[in-house]
Formats: C-alpha cells, sequence, structure tokens
C-alpha cells in the first residue's frame, strides 16, 4: 500500500472484521485493533476510505441483523476522529468522501460472494481505484471480496496488516532460526493432519498436546481410557513419528498426564504416568514432568510456533500444562508466533501477549499457511503483478 498515492482516491481496503459480538457488542477487538494503522493510514493520505469484512457465516441474500457490521461500524466510531458511515446498499456505487470512512454492510449478505462471481467481484472492484488486501485472516478464501476483486480492481496490493503477517510467518518457517519447535494442540489428529505432516518435515522439535496428543499416548501402546482419541489414526501418529526422527526431528509425546472421570469444572484432578491411565480415565492436560521437559525444550528454541492448548486450560486444574508451556514461551529469547482462537484466549489468560514476537489475526489462514498452502488470496496480487 505503501507504494501507492492514495490521495484523493477511492481506496476500497478489506478487513478481517469478523470479531464475536454479543447483545449488539463486540466482545473481543482484537483484530479491529490489528486493522486500524491500515485505515488511518489511509485516511491520513487522503482517501476516501472504504472498508468491507464478512462476519459469521449468513445466509447469501439473507441480511439477518445477528450478522450486521452495526457492532463493528459503533466500535469505529468510538476508535475514529473521522464520521463513519454503514453502507447497506452499495453494489451500485458509495458516496465515499476524502478523510471519511464507509463501511460496507457484510459481504456475505452479497449473492456470489462465496462463489466469488465475476459479476459481484466487478461491481467490488467499480467501488474503488485502489483495491488494499489486508484481511489475513480470510486470505485462505477465495472469494468475491477477497480474490475477485483484486482481480478486477484497476489497481490492487497488499495492507500493512497482511504483509506482516506474511513477514512473520515467513520468518519462522522459511528460514527459521534454530531450534524450530511448533506446539500443535486441539481435540483431533484428523483436522490437523495436514498441518502435522507439513511441520513434522520442517520442525526440530513437534510437541503434540489436547486430544491430538492421546493419540500419540495410544500409538506408544498405552491405553488412553475414555480420553478423546481416534485409534483409526494411531497409525498415522506412528508414521509421524518415523517422519520427523527421518528427518532429525522428534515429537516428544507426553511421559504422564492430568486425568479426570468427567469433563466438568468441578471434577477432580489426578497426576500419573501414561502407564498408569485407567479404563474410566480421561486425559485432560499433560503431567508436570511431561511440561517441564516439553518447556525446557521451549526455553532452548530459536523459534517457536504455537497453534492450539495443550489441555482443557478453561478449567483451572486441567491448565497447569499450558500455562507451563506459555510461561516458557513469554520467557524464551525465540522468536514467537501465536495464532487461532483457543491459543489466543490461552495468552491472554496467561497474560503473556506482550512477551509473544507476533501475535496471528489468523484463524484457519494461519493454519493453512502452517501447511504450506497458498493462500489464494495473496497469490491473486501476486500474479497481477
Ligand atoms: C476466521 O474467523 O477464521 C476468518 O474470519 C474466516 O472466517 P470463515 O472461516 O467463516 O471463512
Amino acid at each position: 500500500m505503501d507504494d501507492f498515492d492514495l490521495s484523493g482516491k477511492r481506496v476500497l481496503i478489506r478487513q478481517d472484521l469478523n470479531v464475536p459480538v454479543k447483545d449488539g457488542v463486540v466482545t473481543s477487538d482484537a483484530r479491529i485493533k490489528a486493522s486500524l494503522p491500515t485505515i488511518q493510514k489511509a485516511l491520513e493520505a487522503g482517501a476516501a476510505v472504504i472498508v468491507m469484512s464478512h462476519l459469521g457465516r449468513p445466509t447469501e441474500g439473507e441480511p439477518a441483523a445477528e450478522y450486521s457490521l452495526t457492532p463493528v461500524v459503533n466500535y469505529l466510531r468510538e476508535a475514529l476522529s473521522v464520521p463513519v458511515t454503514l453502507a447497506t446498499d452499495y453494489l451500485d456505487g458509495v458516496d465515499a468522501k476524502a478523510g471519511e470512512l464507509t463501511v460496507l454492510e457484510n459481504v456475505r449478505f452479497n449473492v456470489g460472494e462465496k462463489k466469488n462471481t465475476d459479476d459481484l467481484a466487478q461491481r467490488y472492484a467499480a467501488l474503488c481505484d485502489i483495491f488494499v488486501m489486508d484481511a489475513f485472516g480470510t486470505a485462505h478464501r477465495a472469494q468475491g471480496s477477497t480474490h475477485g476483486v483484486a482481480k478486477f480492481a484497476k489497481d490492487a496490493c497488499a495492507g500493512p496488516l497482511l504483509a506482516n503477517e506474511l513477514d512473520a510467518l515467513g520468518k519462522a518457517l522459511e528460514n527459521p532460526k534454530r531450534p524450530l519447535v511448533a506446539i500443535v494442540g486441539g481435540s483431533k489428529v484428523s483436522t490437523k493432519l495436514t498441518v502435522l505432516d507439513s511441520l513434522a518435515e520442517k520442525v526440530d522439535q513437534l510437541i503434540v498436546g489436547g486430544g491430538i496428543a492421546n493419540t500419540f499416548i495410544a500409538a506408544q501402546g498405552h491405553q488412553v481410557g475414555k480420553s478423546l482419541v481416534e485409534m483409526d489414526l494411531v497409525p498415522e501418529a506412528q508414521r509421524l513419528i518415523q517422519q520427523a526422527q527421518a528427518q532429525g526431528g522428534n515429537i516428544p509425546v507426553p511421559v504422564d498426564v492430568v486425568t479426570g472421570k468427567e469433563f466438568s469444572e468441578t471434577a477432580a484432578a489426578e497426576t500419573k504416568d501414561v502407564s498408569a491411565i485407567e479404563a474410566d480415565d480421561m486425559v485432560f492436560d499433560i503431567g508436570p514432568a511431561s511440561a517441564k521437559q516439553l518447556a525446557d525444550i521451549l526455553t532452548n528454541a530459536g523459534t517457536i510456533v504455537w497453534n492450539g492448548p495443550v489441555g482443557v486450560f478453561e478449567f483451572d486444574q486441567f491448565g497447569a500444562g499450558t500455562e507451563a508451556l506459555a510461561r516458557a514461551i513469554a520467557d524464551s529469547d525465540a522468536f514467537s508466533i501465536a495464532g487461532g482462537g483457543d491459543t489466543l484466549a490461552a495468552v491472554d489468560k496467561y497474560g503473556i501477549a506482550d512477551k509473544v514476537s507476533y501475535i496471528s489475526t489468523g484463524g484457519g489462514a494461519f493454519l493453512e499457511f502452517l501447511e504450506g498452502k497458498t493462500l489464494p488470496a495473496v497469490a491473486v496480487l501476486a500474479e497481477k503483478y
């Protein structure tokens, strides 16, 4: 965006303002805050700024009030000192004024947004002189407002937020300071198999946590009781361990765990060796010996990529493992990146946000980048130039 003279131009910025809203109020403003510098920069340059975003997953052609960007616009009115207007009927043109902000109502209300029809993309493109793609969090979606519009706009470029995200992730994965350590937590191996596969090839240590770790514990021949586990993926877990070791890396499987008999805030927690998991146990966290071993790995890391907690940290008695790793990341000199909704909730809970080198705004996009996939809304910018 810095390469363009924005003065007097109609600048259409795609942001990811898909934020949680409760009773008409934004409950987590991280994505809006991350987008503000780009919007401010364009306003200060004298552009007529138009911002577009999706919110949630509404049915196309049915503009439901619960998916309106009104709460986001209210937030922006407080945050900015310029007039902010919400445009609901904009596909045939908007009256955008220099130094002012117009926000287009949820793009997913528009028929053709998800299918990325040329007709809709051309209409978006006609609204502007320059299209700025700044929505890293939606860059993995080839939709009208992320991909199609870039094809048809007179000029198109990346915004500073998107550029920063790609720089930070590139620094972590393309030419990392070693040892490179990744933490992949979450409930299922199946949803993260591609990311595990891709990381097992690249990293020096691949830490697995949550339900994913249970499948790895089972792969080592231990019973995991009533825990969340995917027995059909045990061979995949064994293959991943071998794959990592063949590259000179490692997947350290927990040696001890914290279990409960029921998934509840009041469940009693018991620490035990992995060989002592009972038939009616559920594994909800890694144990202290594992946490210490993994924290040591993190302390000595050159680069850390974190996606997913290693336990049910929302219940305090099962949060010690995730907390220990969070503290080790905070104390480490490594270049660290955290991304994904649950991970950011853990970063907030343990108050380490200012100790993480880069916090990504991406959820699905962050994962797809880790998987080594091309992000279509980034690729289209590269193709255009
Ligand atoms: C996200 O929250 O990950 C992005 O805003 C993308 O949303 P989507 O998964 O509904 O496309």
